[in-house]
């Protein structure tokens, strides 16, 4: 099986120990902003001689530590900036290879606790409850549970969740009944109980005035009753997916598959929590033109949840091949020209991406060094979109979709419920495609996996969806004041709302427009006033690149009332760089930062030089 390999984002040493089992009773204090907790970890030996165990903490406060029930000295480290402190627990034995042994600890949260974010009730939809929510990709879990937070190990749980009475507690796993809370009859305790042995970073709890609603036979979508009915229109696709998704990969080991709606500063368009996908409210655009958002989380299900990348270095392993199967489900139920059509798209925000870090920057490596860099930081486009261009320009070399699918279900089979390197994955191409090694051969995978900047070949895409998109771009780019009056209402009428956001991407790759011609397309196609939060983003980003001032406001205002960070980094980026916003931008994320995410706010922080 797979070498073993250093995870440079975790303390934990994964060749002396391995979770099994995690066993969590949390309880959730809204006064406080803690959670008082205990984790119970079963964990074997993986060899003889083994005296004490090192696990990843993150402001958490360590009260006790126990092995099988007797209690024993731990002693924390240094913390680090973003690592987190090293909890080492003492045993009390010698441990044997093999052995397993219960270690329990009871701990606090912190209110700054990095994955999780407390939101007034003021904050909420319903302005009546308080809210909370986490969120652990990629090394935040640690400041939830003091666990082996590396994904390269893999473990079930099962969690008991005391909240007041009138919320309900959701979890990354499947329900397993409610409890009287015997200690405080204010409050109950929800039971979860996750039997599919997961990566720390899969773990999820939200905490909220909650409400469901049926959108299938495995499926229900939850959010505060404000936003429930919307979001039971908007993801009806949700089972027809799920299904494309099985007949492509194999069957659905998750049992239940529901979707939380978030609240607005969510800082993802969605994440892959087992049994329950969270996503940005942001998708709520009432035209479903989102729901590639939804066939990506559901891909996550086999890529990334079942296979998973072994350290955070080989992240691209998960989002490259969800990104390819999130493109499959599409080509299934619109069509291989709407699959093209989206890789165009993808093909841009690599681009992008590579613009924004620098061509030479290594963090444009799809297999990047993380030894002394936060995964939040080097996070970007890359791995999903240079991941996805080495897999399609492989299917392109290897004999098409149909073959190249017959590939990714052997690999999924292959290493479902293991933890995957780059050079797992590629052993396991070259085994499959024995027969076509002179063509594998071919491949420059040193220039793929570790060069930054361009991938060495440009895939051949389809283009006939984006034709329209260019020739509307190309006449907006050069028109002159007189040219202007050639545009109407109508340009967009045949357009669907995917080709509009392509049209305002393929512009954002232009030099900025003039200012007539922000003006005129306001007036004419009134991007202003979309609620479809991919238009209004790339629009406002427009307006502030051809310094239209009025744009400052509509721009602080997208990027105060919302916070998923693929709009908001972007957006307040651009507001810094342009001159008369800048002092604004900064006074205005100043005042916000406290009712933003963590991990949002530590990002925009950097984005306008404050750290
Ligand atoms: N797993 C990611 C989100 C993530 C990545 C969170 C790294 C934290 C660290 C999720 O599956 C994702 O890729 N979301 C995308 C969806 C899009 C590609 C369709 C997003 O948030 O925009
Ligand atoms: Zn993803």
């Amino acid at each position: 099986m797979a070498a073993e390999v250093m995870d440079n984002s975790s303390w934990t040493s994964v060749r002396d120990f391995t979770t099994r089992h995690l066993s969590l009773n949390l309880s959730v204090d809204f006064q406080s902003c803690r959670i008082a907790a205990s984790a119970a970890l079963t964990v074997e030996a993986l060899r003889d001689g083994l005296s004490a165990l090192i696990l990843d903490t993150r402001d958490l406060k360590i009260l006790q530590t126990t092995v099988n029930g007797q209690e024993v000295k731990f002693t924390l480290g240094n913390k680090h900036s973003y690592k987190g402190t090293p909890l080492t627990i003492n045993l009390p034995y010698k441990l044997l290879r093999g052995q397993h042994t219960v270690v329990e600890v009871i701990y606090e949260t912190s209110p700054e606790a990095s994955a999780l974010q407390w939101l007034t009730a003021e904050q909420t939809a319903g302005k009546k409850h308080p809210y909370l929510f986490s969120q652990c990709q990629a090394i935040h879990c640690r400041s939830m549970v003091p666990c082996q937070d590396t994904p390269s190990v893999k473990s079930t749980y099962y969690a008991r969740v005391s909240v007041p009475k009138e919320l309900v507690a959701l979890m990354s796993a499947n329900h397993d009944g409610e409890l009287a809370d015997n200690k405080d009859d204010s409050r109950k305790i929800y039971c979860f109980q996750q039997m599919v042995p997961m990566p720390s970073y899969l773990i999820a709890l939200v905490v909220g005035s909650l409400e469901s609603r049926v959108i299938g036979p495995r499926s229900r979508v939850w959010s505060e009753k404000e936003m429930v009915d919307a979001a039971a229109y908007e993801f009806e696709e949700t089972e027809t997916m799920l299904k494309k998704a099985e007949e492509l990969m194999g069957p659905y080991v998750w049992g239940q598959y529901d979707l939380l709606v978030l609240p607005p500063s969510f800082p993802y368009g969605g994440m892959e929590n087992p049994c329950l996908t969270f996503v940005t409210p942001t998708l709520l655009a009432g035209d479903r033109s989102l729901s590639n958002v939804i066939a990506h989380e559901i891909s996550h299900s086999w890529t990334g949840n079942l296979v998973t990348n072994k350290t955070w270095e080989d992240f691209w392993l998960n989002e490259g091949h969800t990104v390819y199967l999130e493109r499959m489900i599409a080509r299934s139920m619109f069509g291989e020209k709407h699959r093209q059509f989206a890789a165009i798209g993808g093909w841009k925000d690599l681009l992008e991406a590579i613009e924004t870090f620098g061509a030479t920057n290594l963090l444009t490596s799809l297999v990047p060094k993380l030894c002394d860099t936060d995964p939040d930081d080097a996070f970007s486009s890359v791995p999903y979109e240079k991941g996805f261009a080495l897999l399609y320009h492989l299917e392109e070399q290897l004999g098409g979709p149909d073959i190249f699918m017959g590939f990714l279900k052997a690999y999924i089979q292959i290493f479902a419920y293991n933890s995957v390197t780059t050079e797992d994955w590629k052993k396991c191409l070259y085994t499959y495609f024995s027969d076509k090694t002179e063509i594998l051969n071919k491949v420059d995978w040193n220039t793929w996996f570790h060069s930054p900047g361009i991938p060495p070949v440009t895939p051949h895409y389809d283009t006939s969806m984006d034709d329209d998109c260019i020739s509307l771009c190309k006449r907006w780019s050069i028109a002159t004041d007189v040219e202007l009056d050639c545009f109407t209402e109508n340009d967009l009428k045949e357009m669907t709302s995917q080709q509009k956001i392509e049209f305002l991407a393929l512009l954002l790759l232009e030099p900025p427009m003039r200012l007539n011609n922000v003006k005129r397309m306001q007036d004419l196609y009134k991007f202003n006033s979309v609620k479809n939060a991919e238009i209004k983003f790339r629009w406002l980003r427009l307006c502030l690149r051809a310094q239209w001032e009025k744009a400052i406001p509509l721009a602080l205002e997208m990027v105060t009332v919302q916070g998923r960070m693929k709009f908001t980094r972007p957006l307040y980026r651009d507001l810094y760089n342009f001159e008369q916003a800048r002092e604004q931008a900064i006074e205005t994320f100043k005042k916000n930062k406290p009712c933003m995410h963590p991990i949002t706010a530590a990002l925009v922080a950097k984005d306008l030089y404050l750290v």
